[in-house]
């Protein structure tokens, strides 16, 4: 299948600038400012299991994630390449530096790399998923999410909408669309199931 056979090499060439740019030198955010950015963010990705309703999901552990990730990702919601709207409101009104600091803030220390992985993967998780996402799903650079001990729901209704296209990412959109619904679940379990863990973020008693 030639046509097949080209869209790996797109794939493998986006792969390729997303690891070149992932390695070029950019500032750290500052977190003790992003602390004064976060306390609204707290309200839902401050509390254990808080869920998203309508549809019902789990809002996502940031604690652990890489920070390059968590920008992208506000950057995606504030440019509609990510639909959701109390995620379009928050990051609309966060400049470029204020994701910097916010995402130094949530995402603490970052989750290390090189545990095994845990239990057998689903036929559907390939070397492929491992290259970008680490074998046990902690990205291997910034720009790829850690996936390890996220909520599985959050995980499965991520990779829906890659597959509908309320998420727009050329890569995840092609690797989703591969997958049947008995897929999704079966990924979102595995990586839920991994260590170490992504954490929530504790919020303060007196917030
Ligand atoms: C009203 C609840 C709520 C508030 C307040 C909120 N979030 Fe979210 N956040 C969510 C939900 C729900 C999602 C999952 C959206 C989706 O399905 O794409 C999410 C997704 C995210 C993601 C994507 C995580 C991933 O793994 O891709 C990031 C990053 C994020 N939020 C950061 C923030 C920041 C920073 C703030 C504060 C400026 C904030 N959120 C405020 C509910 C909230
Ligand atoms: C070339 C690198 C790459 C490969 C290969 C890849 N991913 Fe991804 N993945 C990404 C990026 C980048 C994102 C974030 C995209 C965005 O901005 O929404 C992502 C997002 C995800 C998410 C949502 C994470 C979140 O926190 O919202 C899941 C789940 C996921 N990938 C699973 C997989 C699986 C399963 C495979 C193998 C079939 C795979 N990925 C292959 C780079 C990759």
């Amino acid at each position: 299948m030639p046509s097949m056979s080209n869209q790996w090499v797109k794939l493998a060439a986006i792969a390729l600038v997303a690891v070149a740019l992932a390695g070029t030198a950019r500032a750290a955010g500052d977190a003790q400012r992003g602390k004064q950015i976060g306390y609204t963010c707290l309200g839902c990705h401050g509390i254990e299991n808080y869920k998203n309703v309508y549809p019902t999901y789990s809002v996502p552990k940031l604690v652990g994630q890489h920070p390059e990730y968590i920008v992208a990702a506000l950057q995606s919601y504030r440019g509609k390449q990510r639909s959701h709207g109390t995620m379009y409101a928050q990051s609309s009104s966060l400049s470029d530096q204020d994701m910097e600091d916010v995402a130094a803030y949530l995402a603490g220390v970052v989750l290390p790399a090189g545990a095994a992985p845990t239990g057998t993967a689903p036929a559907k998780v390939t070397e492929l998923c491992s290259a970008c996402h680490g074998a046990n799903g902690v990205g291997i650079v910034g720009i790829y999410p850690t996936l390890a001990g996220q909520h599985a729901d959050y995980l499965a209704r991520a990779l829906v909408e890659y597959q509908k296209g309320d998420r727009k990412n050329p890569i995840m959109g092609s690797f989703a669309s591969q997958l049947s619904a008995a897929d999704i679940k079966a990924i979102a379990d595995y990586y839920g199931a991994q260590r170490p863990v992504l954490k929530t973020v504790l919020r303060p008693n007196w917030l």
